[in-house]
């Protein structure tokens, strides 16, 4: 029997001309875009009313850390993944890529090494030349039910000039979630390398089976291990809450001189937070939890659409995501010789699997209402299926 569809998933604003860069790349063409990692969903009206009332207030100075901010991510981490962080830790950054731009600059000098796993978000792979830094590719090991590391690619790759580990957990695109014997194993190797690992947790609030006995989000830092207490961790409500524009997230900075270091590493490039993006993120992490599920479970809904689809195309395979609302789809063995390009000429835009470090990958963002999906998939039958 259909299910019903959530209305709040459902029915979504007209993006276009108003400046979204999702809708934005295809402008003009009949092409639906599942690239970029936003969602096309209205944010929760928890978020729109404390947003409303932050303006209602009228008054929009240089603003730092409200009171409300560091406690609401603390006591927000503590309910969800059992983590007692010190609120005094917590330093907001305008984005989750600026924190890990700052920590190029922080931990690394320049020509030493950032490792990390790959295929990646693409910014893991081009910041680290930004800063004059080394990018180390680590390619994650792969089946057709899994990714996992590879740690005999990781002791071959690490040199006396890598200092700084970039973890993206759980991890985009493949959507993995890993898990705590992997974490200590991990933990292990940054010790003996001398490497501080900075974790990229901004997908951690998207476990699509964590309420259903599945895996559960283990925080890095969470750890009981010597490289946790170093580690920095990287969060912000922008994916779960489709908050991206607002340019608010936090780093969770254990030692008070990088601290007070930390915005200052920008050289006077890095912005304050603003105070609408502040609103919305301590709105999102005290009150979004309701519809976080309630979205978690179109997303799983979405996930199965992608596997059935996937399942009867020739040539296509897509290891099912634990989290994010992403599908990563292996198109090697289509015959396909530019798969970005086939799905463009089909009326689909994902993101190109070459940005991540693997030609012959495409992403696709499933954020979008249902039947918006479904058509985003009929397309992916003709890109490689021919209809
Ligand atoms: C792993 C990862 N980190 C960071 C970001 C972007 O974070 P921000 O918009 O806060 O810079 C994304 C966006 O897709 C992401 O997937």
């Amino acid at each position: 029997m259909p299910t019903v569809p959530d209305p709040l998933f459902a029915d979504c604003p007209d993006r276009r001309g108003t400046g979204a860069e999702k809708w934005d790349r295809y402008v003009g063409r009949d092409v639906l875009p599942v690239w970029v990692a936003d969602m096309d969903f209205r944010a929760p009206i928890e978020v729109l009313t404390a947003l409303h009332d932050r303006v209602d207030h009228g008054v929009f100075g240089y603003t730092h850390e409200p009171p409300g901010f560091a406690p609401a991510l603390a006591a927000h981490l503590e309910r969800r993944h059992g983590w007692l962080v010190d609120p005094a830790r917590i330093v907001a950054t305008p984005g989750v890529v600026t924190g890990l731009a700052l920590t190029a600059r922080l931990f690394a000098a320049a020509d030493e090494e950032i490792l990390t796993f790959t295929p990646v978000y693409p910014p893991f792979l081009t910041l680290p030349a930004l800063a004059g830094r080394r990018c180390v590719r680590v390619p994650l090991a792969q089946s057709p039910e899994a990714w996992w590391i590879d740690f005999d690619a990781l002791e071959a790759a690490v040199s006396p000039r890598s200092k700084i580990f970039w973890l993206c957990h759980p991890h985009n695109p493949t959507g993995t979630v890993f898990e705590q014997t992997d974490l200590l194993k991990l933990a292990d190797f940054a010790v003996r390398h001398g490497l501080t690992v900075v974790s990229d947790e901004i997908w951690s609030d998207l476990l699509l089976d964590e309420d259903h006995g599945g895996t559960r989000h283990i925080p890095f830092a969470s750890l009981d291990h010597p490289a946790a207490a170093t580690a920095i961790t990287l969060v912000a409500p922008s994916k779960t809450w489709n908050l991206a524009g607002l340019g608010c997230a936090a780093a969770i900075v254990p030692e008070p001189d990088i601290r007070r270091g930390w915005r200052a590493a920008g050289g006077g490039l890095v912005p304050m937070v603003n105070p609408l993006g502040y609103a919305a993120a301590e709105a999102a992490w005290t009150h979004g939890d309701s519809w976080r599920t309630r979205l978690i479970t179109v997303l799983r809904q979405h996930r199965g659409l992608v596997q059935e689809a996937v399942a009867t195309i020739p040539g296509l395979s897509c290891v099912p995501a634990a989290a994010t609302f992403l599908a990563w789809i292996d198109c090697r063995s289509t015959g396909v010789k530019d798969p970005q390009a086939a799905c463009e000429a089909a009326g689909l835009g994902p993101s190109d699997g070459r940005e991540f470090g693997a030609p012959g990958f495409i992403r696709i963002n499933t954020a979008c209402p249902t039947d918006r999906l479904a058509e985003s998939l009929r397309r992916l039958r003709t890109a490689f299926a021919g209809g």
